[in-house]
């Protein structure tokens, strides 16, 4: 691992996070309960409805090979494998994500349509052209070589296989606040603009089919978020469940400097769909 990777999985590693989803999202006899468990494990903004967006945009058929580039602890690759009845790999820098998204699966009925890995997304461990398709959210912005990580994807996509990408990019020349849900501080974060996305795209093969500004439905969803923490405050009762507790102590913190920043349009969360041609299409 390279040594900005240890320091970006010791960011993510939260201590006991096993035990505060388990206690959350299990029932008195001691089965998960997938409505809760889908408040936390989805690590971006917009939530579910996000992935659910995403994948609905990508326009895959069922049953394609799909592959989750940065899983987190699995939530949208179990929503992508029941949204397509399609096998999907996740694959993930942080150890203690990786084990709890199998655990997550297999607890949730789900461990025969997801796989989980764990590894670098710059050096993947994945024959050529093993996918139909990939996808990536919120996983960028701990990434400095963007040339690195779309040649690898591009690597092990079929021809004419898509990959979309759902990530916060940078829209003004202001520097966020931090910590950020995705790094303490700036050393640990690569927020970049989405042009700087598309370019280093192209120059591993892709081409750009859509791109999508979600940045109303990112501060939509903040703005509810902050608004049910404030009512819940108020009424004495603990916090809901949500994607906080996969932040960690300083999770207020980190969803109030991204708050500031998306309401400030500095920052805004941005999905880029991009395709592999074919070997045809590279001739003409
Ligand atoms: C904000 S979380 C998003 C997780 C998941 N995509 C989701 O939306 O629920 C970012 C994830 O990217 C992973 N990550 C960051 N850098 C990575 C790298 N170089 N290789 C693989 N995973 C990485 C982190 O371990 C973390 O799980």
């Amino acid at each position: 691992m390279r040594e900005i990777e240890t320091h970006v999985a010791e960011h993510y590693d939260v201590k006991g996070l096993r035990e505060t989803i388990l206690q959350i999202a299990e029932d008195d006899l001691g089965r998960l309960q997938s409505d809760i468990l889908e408040a936390i494990d989805e690590f971006h903004l917009g939530g579910a409805a996000a992935t659910a967006r995403l994948i609905d945009g990508m326009g895959l058929g069922q049953g394609s090979r799909l592959l989750d580039v940065g899983c987190g602890i699995g939530g949208p690759a179990r929503r992508a494998a029941r949204l397509l009845d399609a096998r999907v790999t996740g694959l993930d820098l942080t150890e203690g994500f990786v084990t709890l998204a199998e655990e997550l699966s297999d607890r949730i009925g789900e461990g025969g349509q997801t796989e989980f890995q764990q590894g670098s997304v710059l050096d993947m461990p994945f024959e050529d052209g093993e996918f139909d398709a990939a996808m990536m959210l919120h996983v960028g912005m701990n990434i400095a070589d963007k040339p690195r990580l779309f040649a690898e994807v591009a690597r092990v996509l079929r021809p004419g296989g898509v990959f979309a990408v759902y990530d916060v990019m940078r829209t003004s020349e202001t520097p966020p606040q931090y910590p950020l849900p995705w790094a303490p501080s700036p050393s640990l974060s690569f927020v970049d603009t989405a042009q700087s996305y598309r370019a280093a795209a192209m120059a591993a093969g892709l081409e750009v089919v859509k791109e999508i500004d979600r940045h109303a439905e990112a501060e939509a969803f903040l703005d509810q978020m902050r608004a049910i923490a404030m009512q819940r405050q108020a009424a004495g009762q603990p916090p809901a469940p949500g994607v906080g507790m996969v932040m960690g102590a300083d999770a207020p913190q980190k969803l109030a400097n991204i708050g500031q920043a998306i309401r400030a349009h500095h920052l805004s969360a941005i999905e880029i769909h991009f395709r592999k041609p074919g070997p045809q299409e590279r001739l003409t």
